[in-house]
C-alpha cells in the first residue's frame, strides 16, 4: 500500500504555508484571493493576488478571507485552501490517488462555528482526515520546544492578525491569551502616524515596507536609527509627496500596539503557575511569527519581564513546520487536537 502525503497547513492571516512531511516547506504565499466583484469568480490566489491589492480595476477585488486571525469568509477560505493544495499536490497527489491527512493550525480562541468551517474546508479540499491544532502549540513544536515534557515553556507568536501568548506543558496549553493586535495593526498605526504628523497618506503596503525596513519596537542605541524615503499623497493639495521617516518616529508610531503585546505577556505570566514560571525563567521565552522580526522586540520583552527572550530561527515557518510534525505526535497531543472524525458528523 502506498501512503498519501500528510500535510500541515498554517492558515495565517497574512501568510499561508504548507509543509509536507516528505518534502518540507512546499508553499509560502500571501493569504489573498482576487475575484470579480459581481460573480465572485476567482481570478488569482496568493502572490499573484497580493500584487493586485490596492491596484485592482473596478470589477476585480483582492481580499483576505482571514482577518484578525479569524475566518471572515468561509467559502473563500475553502477556495483558497483547495487552490493552494492543488498547487502543491500537482501530479504527485493525483498519482498516489490517496487523500492526505491534514493538520491545520488555527488561532486559539476561535469559535466552534469557525472550527467547523475550517474542518469542512479541509475535507472539501480532498483531505481524508483533518485535525486542528492551536497555533501557539504548533509554533512551539516547530520552534523545537519539547512540548511533551512536564516542563513549562512560553511562546509568543506575533502574526499579521493576532498575537498568541501561551504557556505550554505536557503537550497542552496551560494558560494563554490571544490579542487581535499584531503586524497588521502595526501597519495601520504607521498609516495613522504619517497622516497625523506629516499630513501624508500612505498605503498598506508602503506602511509594511516602512515597518520592515526601518521599524523597531524600541531604540537601544542612537546608531540604530535608520531613515527611509516614503512616497504618499499630500493631504493638503492631493499631490504626490516624498518624506523622510526615521526609526525613532516608527518606534513612536508603534508604541501603543507594541505595549499592548508586552502587557499581554505580563498578564499571562501573572496567571502562570509558579513551577512553570520557574521553568520559563530557566529556558527563556521563545518568539515566533513574522511580527517577532520587528527589530528589538525580543529585547523589549526581555526588559519588561526580566526573562531571557529569543526569536526562533524559523520564526515565520514555525507554525507550518509544527503542524507537519504534529501529525506524528497525535497520541501525545491527544485532547489538544480537534479531529474531523469527532467534530463533524459525516
Ligand atoms: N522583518 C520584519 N519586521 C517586522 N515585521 C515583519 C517582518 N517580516 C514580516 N513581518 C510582519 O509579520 C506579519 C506576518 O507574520 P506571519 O506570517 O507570522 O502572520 P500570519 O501567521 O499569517 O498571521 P496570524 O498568525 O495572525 O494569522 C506581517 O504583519 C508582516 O508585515
Ligand atoms: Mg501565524
Amino acid at each position: 500500500m502506498r501512503f498519501s502525503e500528510d500535510i500541515g497547513i498554517d492558515l495565517g492571516t497574512a501568510t499561508f504555508l504548507i509543509y509536507s512531511k516528505s518534502r518540507g516547506l512546499v508553499l509560502q504565499e500571501p493569504s489573498v484571493i482576487a475575484m470579480t466583484r459581481d460573480s465572485k469568480q476567482v481570478k488569482a490566489v496568493g502572490e499573484e493576488a497580493y500584487r493586485m491589492i490596492g491596484r485592482t480595476p473596478g470589477g476585480i477585488i483582492a481580499v483576505r478571507p482571514i482577518k484578525d486571525g479569524v475566518i471572515a469568509d468561509e467559502l473563500l477560505t475553502e477556495r483558497m485552501i483547495t487552490m493552494f493544495l492543488q498547487k502543491v499536490q500537482g501530479g504527485a497527489g493525483r498519482l498516489f490517488g490517496l487523500k492526505p491527512q491534514l493538520m491545520v493550525g488555527i488561532p486559539s480562541n476561535v469559535s466552534d462555528v469557525e472550527r467547523r468551517a475550517v474542518l469542512r474546508a479541509a475535507l472539501n479540499a480532498n483531505a481524508r482526515r483533518a485535525f486542528l491544532i492551536e497555533e501557539p502549540l504548533a509554533a512551539a513544536i516547530g520552534a523545537g520546544i519539547k512540548i511533551a515534557e512536564p516542563v513549562g515553556s512560553m511562546i509568543v507568536d506575533i502574526g499579521g492578525g493576532s498575537s498568541d501568548i501561551a504557556v505550554i506543558s505536557l503537550g497542552g496549553i496551560v494558560v494563554s491569551e490571544s490579542l487581535r493586535v499584531a503586524g497588521d495593526e502595526f501597519d495601520e498605526s504607521i498609516i495613522r502616524y504619517v497622516r497625523r504628523k506629516h499630513n501624508v497618506l500612505v498605503g498598506e503596503r508602503t506602511a509594511e515596507e516602512i515597518k520592515v525596513k526601518v521599524g523597531a519596537a524600541t531604540l537601544l542605541d542612537e546608531s540604530e536609527n535608520l531613515t527611509a524615503e516614503v512616497r504618499g499623497r499630500d493631504l493638503v493639495n492631493g499631490l504626490p509627496k516624498t518624506i523622510t521617516l526615521d526609526t525613532r518616529e516608527v518606534v513612536e508610531a508603534l508604541a501603543e500596539p507594541v505595549s499592548q503585546i508586552v502587557e499581554g505577556v505580563k498578564r499571562v505570566l501573572e496567571i502562570t503557575p509558579p513551577e512553570l514560571v520557574s521553568d520559563i525563567l530557566d529556558h527563556g521565552i521563545v518568539m515566533t511569527g513574522g511580527g517577532s522580526l520587528l527589530r528589538n522586540f525580543d529585547q523589549l520583552i526581555q526588559q519588561a519581564t526580566n526573562i531571557p527572550v529569543r526569536v526562533a530561527d524559523n520564526a515565520v515557518e514555525a507554525v507550518a513546520v509544527g503542524t507537519g510534525m504534529a501529525l506524528e505526535m497525535i497520541p501525545v497531543l491527544g485532547d489538544s487536537l480537534v479531529s474531523s472524525d469527532h467534530y463533524l458528523r459525516r
